[in-house]
């Protein structure tokens, strides 16, 4: 069953807001999503398998670990994804990057697929797939189905903001992956954004308001 983890980090929640304020830049919007991106990068990635490693400190011979397996690989759903990959490049450096482009048709609220180039051996790699908002849930359960459908297994899903119907819905589709959220908001608004929310975050990414 897919577990909701809420990392609500008291600097995460500040930088949050800073970024829910209207009259954020697009340069600090971006640089605090990036940020947060990188917190949040600590939690979803607590569980990696350790393998040990026999090394030489100064002192004596030792047994110690190190992170084991296959580099891992981050999947931002095109575009608004993109804006949490760096963040969680800083920590683990050599994960791979597979894309995913998905536009909301605004008047259905429906995903449309335009894009898909994911990494080779996704089958035996952790894979993270990035999207700063969870809505109605359509992009991400697309995204989630379409790594499934090329052989991807082991799934988890990070976002910043997530509405209730977005949570429920992933959950319902795909229950073997885990959902880490920075917040969990009140609702849908009658265009699907989520309230309170902070807008259109691929809008308020690029500058194309
Ligand atoms: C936004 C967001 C998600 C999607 C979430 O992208 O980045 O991908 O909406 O909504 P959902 O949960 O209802 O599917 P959008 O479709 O606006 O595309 P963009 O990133 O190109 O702006
Ligand atoms: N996509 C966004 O960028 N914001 C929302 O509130 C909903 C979907």
């Amino acid at each position: 069953m897919s577990v909701l983890h809420v990392i609500d980090h008291p600097m995460i929640q500040h930088k949050l807001t800073l970024m829910r304020k209207e009259e954020t830049s697009s340069k600090d919007f971006r640089e605090l999503l990036d940020e947060i991106a990188m917190f949040m990068a600590y939690e979803v990635t607590r569980d990696l398998p350790l393998m040990e490693v026999k090394i030489k400190t100064p002192i004596c011979e030792t047994t110690q670990k190190m992170i084991s397996g296959k580099a891992l690989v981050i999947v931002p759903i095109l575009r608004a994804g993109i804006g949490m990959v760096n963040g969680l490049h800083r920590l683990v450096p050599a994960a791979k990057v597979g894309h995913i482009g998905l536009y909301r048709d605004p008047k259905t609220h429906k995903p449309v697929e335009y894009y898909c180039k994911l990494p080779q051996g996704i089958e035996n790699r952790e894979l993270i797939v990035v999207d700063p908002m969870l809505a109605t849930g359509g992009s991400a359960i697309d995204a989630i189905s379409l790594i499934k459908q090329r052989g991807g297994k082991n799934i988890k899903f990070m976002c910043l903001v997530a509405a209730p119907e977005g949570i429920s819905a992933l959950q319902n589709v795909h229950p073997d992956v885990d959902i880490y959220t920075a917040a969990v908001d009140e609702k849908l608004n009658e265009n699907a954004y989520i309230v309170p929310g902070l807008g259109d975050a691929g809008d308020r990414i690029f500058g194309t308001l």
